[in-house]
């Protein structure tokens, strides 16, 4: 795919709510505010914008308005983690309302609906969205969000945000959210497409340096940003100063860390595709991929993350897990550095077992985040791996 950007990313990444004007000292990065409170001249009226440091904080707004001008929103809102972003929104719901979500969801977001939003009276169901029309079969009168995630984790599942978005728009009250995290905004933005929210888990490609967890809502829906701003106070679910800044200042290479993510994920999944070792690989980049065509045309690049199949089951999917020396064993993904992992047994394990197997995510399946190592080495380090693994 010939390399497209949105007009302006990395200046904005750089520079938007950046001003050092906004410091008495002019500092041109921005400060940690650590003040639990700021000083009022009359009672009510704060002299800053700030009045207490849940309900606002000078280095949280900073970050904020940056990363609202990289989603092309009009607003953003920080959280403590991507689950606490997530807990924010669905407090937006109550007893009664039902939410659909695409079926192959982040474990923990699974687990959140089913085990603890059930318990409130929420009721939800779960969609295959790779075909738009199967949307408007599962909306009912008492839909309030229709909960995308695309690509998905771990199935790498592309979802029609567009044409998703204009069947849930057609029931008045029926608001769309796309959890972004696996594509970030360098490449793809579902404000554009239509969506009236994005999530992200900014513990990964966002921050990019596997130091932090934060979360992230953006919007362009006034009612819903006055709402999700004070939901945000009300709950109480903020980062800390420090992490603001440390997700600040990750966020400036987020162009170039994902240029270099799509560049190797994309060679990797090649190598994997014609590696007998191998039965199959799933990547958007990927020409075999089932919505190869509808990747390139809502979004900009491929990204990091690729899942495959290995030949056999349980105890070969462990073997290469245990073999690889670059790629690290370990939960998560975004991060610079290579990450492998066993979805069934980790991030995916707090999805009920028959959802797992309807879906694909089995013994055999391996997720892959792919880093920005130099790439030759990253490929050898798959194929002993491989070779360790699988006995042909
Ligand atoms: C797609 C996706 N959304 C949300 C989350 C939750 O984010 P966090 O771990 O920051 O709470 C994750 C975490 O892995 C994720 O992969």
């Amino acid at each position: 795919m010939a390399e497209q950007t949105f007009p302006q990313f990395a200046t904005d990444a750089l520079h938007a709510g950046q001003e050092p004007e906004q410091w008495n000292s002019r500092a041109v990065i921005p400060i940690i505010s650590l003040a639990t409170t700021f000083k009022q001249y009359e009672p009510g009226v704060p002299f800053s914008g700030f009045e207490y440091g849940r309900s606002g904080n000078p280095t949280r707004k900073c970050l904020q308005d940056c990363l609202a001008k990289l989603e092309n929103a009009n607003h953003c809102f920080v959280f403590s983690s991507g689950l606490g972003a997530t807990t924010t929104v669905l407090h937006t719901l109550k007893a009664g309302d039902h939410i659909v979500s695409i079926d192959d969801v982040y474990g923990g977001t699974n687990r959140y609906f089913n085990k603890v939003l059930s318990k409130f009276g929420v009721d939800l169901t779960f969609c295959d969205m790779t075909k738009p029309e199967n949307l408007k079969s599962c909306l009912k009168p008492n839909t309030k969000l229709v909960w995308i995630e695309t690509p998905t984790n771990p199935l790498l599942k592309i979802a029609d945000i567009k044409a998703l978005s204009e069947v849930a728009h057609q029931q008045q009250g029926v608001h769309v959210i796309v959890d972004n995290t696996f594509a970030s905004p360098y490449f793809q933005r579902p404000l554009d497409l239509g969506a009236d929210m994005v999530l992200h888990s900014i513990s990964k490609y966002i921050n990019g340096h596997t130091d932090v967890i934060m979360g992230a809502v953006m919007t362009s829906n006034e009612a819903l940003a006055e709402q999700i701003g004070f939901l945000q106070n009300s709950i109480g679910t903020v980062p800390s100063p420090f992490d603001c800044y440390m997700v600040n200042r990750g966020v400036k290479t987020l162009h170039l860390r994902m240029r270099e993510h799509q560049k190797n994920a994309l060679a990797v999944a090649k190598a994997l595709e014609k590696n007998p070792r191998v039965t199959k690989v799933l990547h958007p980049g990927l020409e075999s991929h089932p919505q190869h065509e509808l990747a390139k045309s809502q979004m900009k690049g491929f990204s990091g993350m690729i899942t495959f199949y290995i030949k056999g089951g349980v105890k070969e999917a462990t073997k290469f897990l245990q073999s690889v020396k670059i790629f690290c064993l370990a939960e998560s993904l975004g991060g610079y550095e290579s990450l492998c992992e066993h979805p069934a047994i980790m991030t995916h394990a707090s999805v009920p077992a028959e959802h797992r197997e309807a879906l694909g995510i089995s013994d055999s399946l391996i997720r892959l985040s792919v880093g920005i190592e130099d790439l030759d080495d990253l490929l050898n380090d798959i194929e002993q791996a491989l070779a360790a693994a699988v006995q042909m």
